[in-house]
Formats: C-alpha cells, sequence, structure tokens
C-alpha cells in the first residue's frame, strides 16, 4: 500500500487556524462541531509540553477525563504512564491528546459507559488535532489505536498489520502505530496481556529512540 497518498482528516488542510495551543484551547472550549458536547461535562484539550518532539494521540477522554479536564489521568492513562517508563519516554517530553475532545458514554445506572466515537464524529474533531500537530510541529506522532490511526491515516490503514511501524505520509510527520492501553486492561489471560504489554513498551520504545533520517 503507498501509505504516503494516506492522508487522514487531521492530516488534511481543512483544520482550525491559531496561533499557540493556548489560542486553539481557548476555541476549543466552546466547540459544537459534533453532538457529544451536548452530554460531556467539558472538552478535554491536549496538554503537554509545546515543544515536544513526540505527539501521543489517544482516541478520546473517558469519565475521569472528562470530570478532570485533562487526558489520559484515568486507569488507560495510568497504565500508559508506567508503560512510558518502562520504556525510557519521559511524559514530560511528550504533548498528549486525542482524536476526540469530548467524552461519548452510554448510562448505565449511575455509571457512564465508554461509547466509541464514529468516524464523523472522528473527523470532526480532526478540527483541533490537524491545528494542534500544525503549532507542534512533532518529529514523530504516535498513534494509540484504531481511532487515532483513522484521524492521521484515513480508513485504508489498518492497525494490526502496521502495529509498530514507523509510516511516512508524504510531507507530513511521521506516524508511529501502535495500540490503546486501554486494550490491556481489557486482556483477560496473563499470558497474552504480559506479551500485549512488552510488545506496547517496545513500541513506545522505538518512539523514545526514533532520530528523523
Ligand atoms: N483514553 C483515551 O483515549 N484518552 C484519554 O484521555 C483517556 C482514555
Amino acid at each position: 500500500m503507498n501509505i504516503a497518498a494516506n492522508i487522514g482528516p487531521a492530516l488534511a488542510l481543512d483544520v482550525a487556524d491559531g496561533e499557540s495551543i493556548a489560542e486553539l484551547r481557548h476555541q476549543a472550549d466552546g466547540c459544537t462541531r459534533c453532538d457529544l458536547y451536548r452530554n460531556a461535562t467539558q472538552i478535554v484539550f491536549g496538554e503537554g509540553s509545546v515543544k515536544a518532539e513526540i505527539v501521543l494521540v489517544g482516541e478520546q477522554p473517558g469519565d475521569q477525563e472528562d470530570l478532570s479536564g485533562r487526558p489520559f489521568v484515568g486507569p488507560a492513562g495510568r497504565l500508559l504512564d508506567r508503560c512510558l517508563e518502562e520504556a525510557g519516554l519521559d511524559r514530560r517530553r511528550c504533548y498528549v491528546t486525542n482524536a476526540v475532545k469530548h467524552f461519548k458514554f452510554t448510562p448505565r445506572g449511575k455509571r457512564r459507559l465508554h461509547a466509541k466515537p464514529n468516524a464523523g464524529e472522528i473527523r470532526r474533531c480532526a478540527w483541533w488535532l490537524g491545528a494542534e500537530l500544525n503549532i507542534l510541529q512533532p518529529k514523530l506522532v504516535v498513534t494509540l489505536g484504531a481511532s487515532a490511526l483513522y484521524a492521521l491515516l484515513g480508513p485504508k490503514v489498518k492497525l494490526t498489520p502496521e502495529r509498530g511501524r514507523i509510516l511516512h505520509p508524504e510531507n507530513r510527520p511521521p506516524v508511529l502505530v501502535t495500540i490503546h492501553p486501554s486494550y490491556l486492561l481489557r486482556i483477560r489471560g496473563e499470558a497474552d496481556q504480559h506479551r500485549q504489554r512488552r510488545d506496547f513498551v517496545s513500541d513506545l520504545h522505538k518512539a523514545a529512540e526514533y532520530r528523523p533520517q
């Protein structure tokens, strides 16, 4: 497959215009580009070093992120932090964000169950992700899971065959493809969980070691 030609909505030209991450965050506060703002507590914008060379992109905020307003602070975020540490990648060197910036959920009694964002929601929200990338100009983008991969490289590039590879879309930052840490939390078998976690740390280690040619 010609990866160079696969540009997802966040790498397209139709994205927000902003001078700084702070300005974008301010603009995004009132975002009504899709319906997810209606039920979410608040927008969860990206955060981290504005000098970051590595941008980590997740799917969407979860319950705890929605309440706190910060990305990756819940169970998946804590696991991500541990794996980053094992991989030798300091989260403070990174900028952490999501493909979709409002929590999508299904109410179940008092609980709010994660619901996967659809392609339209990801496309709408790529308006912000693309603008974050334009400002940060990272040397590498790490996609955590299928939604982030869709936002960066579109529908044709699939997670399983590309997992662990660094792909090079034309005139755009390279993209390292890996799984979402919440996948590790769902694996039941101990051996499988161990193997997948080790491979995830190894993918993050590639990001830590990456030097553009
Ligand atoms: N999962 C994500 O994809 N992003 C978060 O911020 C938290 C959990």
